[in-house]
């Protein structure tokens, strides 16, 4: 039986079975996964029996592991993360915004993978944002603003200290987890509107968690700016809500989406195993 890939009716997403990922998979198998991820940007495979191990061969297939600068690792498996909240837990959500993992790196990840292990009955859907659509809605004045931006990204917010995820949240009870540092002051500029180099589609790149302003503008007029791209970016008409299975993988391609947690399942567990793609250039 061959791949079956079912959209989800949405901007964005498909699902897609007839494929066990816990066999070894063939060059051709593995191009044809790909070609549909970069079409529908966020893959779902439903009822993946997934070790640690598969998750990252299944990783490899398309591409180096990426950095996760501010994670730590689960023991034994320096790539993967565990997305993670207890049932008691009273911290935030873990990114509750739509944002681009690692944006404020020189060379961002192109995708990220995802497995469920243990999921809540209700709640705790993952949002994605199509940056492609959501760019080609804007209004043509804003469009062409866009397309001349050049975006200053910084996990300062997240990860500094004093950032959300710092050393006091740790210690308030957080079970992921995260290592806030220095680094995250770092900055970093990448054009706000980047060409997707395998679909050649124009797309808007990362959003307010990671941008910080845009280059050569009053601070003021940047931040507004900034925060008139949000709300297209993360419209409804362009957003997917997607439903967690135990043993499902999802991978997401950071250059064309944005994606955000969502919350609703206190009293639950949750977690999940994610690793990162690296990309090559930007
Ligand atoms: C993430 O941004 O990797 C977390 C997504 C989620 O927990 O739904």
């Amino acid at each position: 039986m061959g791949l079956a890939v079912e959209p989800t009716g949405a901007s964005c997403g498909a699902f897609v079975t007839g494929i066990d990922l816990s066999e070894d998979l063939s060059a051709d198998c593995i191009a044809e996964i790909r070609a549909h991820w970069v079409q529908h940007k966020v893959l779902a495979f439903p009822d993946q029996q997934l070790s640690d191990d598969d998750l990252e061969r299944i990783t490899l297939y398309f591409g180096e592991f990426g950095d996760d600068p501010f994670f730590g690792h689960i023991e034994g498996h320096e790539h993967i993360a565990a997305i993670q909240r207890n049932a008691d837990e009273k911290t935030p959500i873990f990114a509750e915004i739509f944002h681009s993992d690692w944006s404020f790196m020189e060379v961002p990840p192109a995708g990220t993978m995802l497995y469920g292990i243990t999921i809540p009955p209700h709640g705790g859907n993952t949002l994605f944002a199509d940056q492609v659509a959501a760019y080609e809605r804007l209004p043509d004045t804003l469009r062409d603003t866009a397309d001349g931006l050049t975006a200053i990204h910084s996990a300062q917010r997240g990860y500094a200290p004093g950032g959300l995820y710092d050393e006091s949240d740790q210690q308030s009870g957080r079970s992921m987890k995260i290592i806030a540092s220095e680094k995250a002051f770092e900055t970093c500029e990448h054009p706000f509107v980047r060409t997707h180099r395998e679909s050649g589609e124009k797309a808007l790149f990362s959003s307010a968690a990671y941008i910080t302003g845009f280059a050569d503008m009053p601070e003021e007029e940047s931040t507004a700016l900034v925060v008139e791209f949000y709300a297209h970016q993360s419209s409804e008409a362009v957003t997917y809500s997607h439903p967690w299975q135990k043993d499902m993988l999802v991978m997401w391609d950071n250059r064309s989406l944005l994606h955000s947690a969502t919350g609703g399942y206190d009293g639950y567990d949750r977690l999940l195993h994610r690793t990162t793609i690296a990309d090559t250039e930007f």
